[in-house]
């Protein structure tokens, strides 16, 4: 056995359902966990922490435990102030959490104007001095989830002896800057340049879409055993599923996919006031859910255009059960 052989013989894969905001909130991550299979755990969509007033339960209602029974959940903050993020840490450690996210990730430019997510990245003093003060007062982890930089690949080797220094949970890097936000391709020379320099546990996390793309990747890295996936598995929500078993033997997904889809809708439709948030949040899901199927045009405008719930789910049920043709990919089990 070669030491390649060995070392894939022994690596247990950990998938992580990436953070994403208006897509995976508890109530997605609840139905999902029902009906799908493969993630370890998620990370929740950030919540933001808030300024000059003491943290309530509902600043933080999207990690409600008794919401959160499914799948494991790691909590995840979008600040600039060290009291601020450590105060919202507390609280959510005394709720029973025992690590939280920092987002130092987020391209926006709303918030990275205000040096907060990838917006920070290039500042690594205050980074330092943040993670220097929060540190010493929260009660329990933190993992970080960063880009490369903010305008280069070349801000994490700055930036990754200043996180060397404090003990870290775990590190996740989606090899992009945040001015490239989602353009262009990952930059996984990059990627594998900083490894030897950072001294946590990495997760990578970066368009992985199908099992072959994370083949390929986690040949070329062999020594990480943590990945995040967003896009690929709103997408197609079985990939987690397939990646831990190497291979795509699943059968009845358009059933699987019909049911949960039906148990999403009601599970929103118990807890959206109204209506036109209700077709908003399932209308948004076909923007990933689509690329799954063969192309279905003429019925996909339908159901945007649908402005009753039961129309739409109408619609949504007749599409499952007559037309839909799930697009068959290419596998090369292992
Ligand atoms: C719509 C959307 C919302 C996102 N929300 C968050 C978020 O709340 N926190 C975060 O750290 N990253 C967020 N991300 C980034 C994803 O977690 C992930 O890093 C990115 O999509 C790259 O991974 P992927 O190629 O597997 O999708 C978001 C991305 C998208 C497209």
């Amino acid at each position: 056995m070669t030491t390649q052989n060995k070392k894939s013989a022994v690596t247990t894969h950990r998938l992580y359902m990436a953070p994403m905001k208006g897509f995976t909130d508890c109530v997605f991550r609840q139905s999902f966990a029902a009906y799908f299979h493969g993630f370890d755990l998620a990370i929740a969509p950030f919540i933001a922490s808030v300024r000059d007033c003491p943290v309530r339960r509902r600043h933080v209602r999207d990690v409600w435990p008794e919401n959160n029974t499914r799948l494991r959940v790691v909590p995840q903050i979008l600040s600039k102030v060290a009291s601020d993020f450590a105060a919202m840490a507390n609280f959510l450690y005394d709720m029973g959490y025992d690590t939280v996210n920092w987002n130092l990730g987020c391209p926006s430019p709303m918030v990275a104007s205000k040096k907060r997510g990838s917006g920070l990245l290039p500042h690594t003093d205050r980074i330092d001095a943040f993670l220097d003060h929060a540190l010493a007062v929260m009660k329990g982890r933190l993992s970080l989830k960063v880009r490369l930089g903010w305008e280069t690949s070349a801000e994490i080797f700055r930036l990754a002896p200043v996180l060397n220094r404090y003990p870290l949970k775990e590190v996740v890097i989606h090899p992009r800057t945040g001015r490239q936000a989602y353009e262009g391709g990952v930059d996984l020379d990059a990627f594998q340049a900083c490894q030897p320099i950072i001294n946590h546990p990495v997760v990578y996390n970066g368009d992985i879409r199908t099992l072959e793309d994370f083949q390929r990747i986690s040949r070329r890295f062999a020594n990480i055993e943590r990945w995040m996936i967003g896009r690929g598995f709103l997408a197609d929500p079985f990939l987690p599923d397939t990646i831990k078993a190497g291979q795509d033997r699943i059968e009845g997904k358009l059933q699987r996919l019909q049911q949960f889809h039906e148990a999403l809708f009601h599970a929103y439709a118990e807890r959206l006031k109204g209506p036109s948030h209700l077709l908003k949040k399932m209308k948004g899901l076909w923007r990933y859910l689509s690329l799954s199927f063969e192309p279905f045009d003429k019925t996909l405008k339908k159901m945007k255009k649908s402005t009753r719930p039961e129309h739409y789910l109408d619609l949504v049920n007749r599409f499952f059960e007559t037309e839909a043709t799930l697009i068959r990919k290419k596998e090369k089990g292992h």
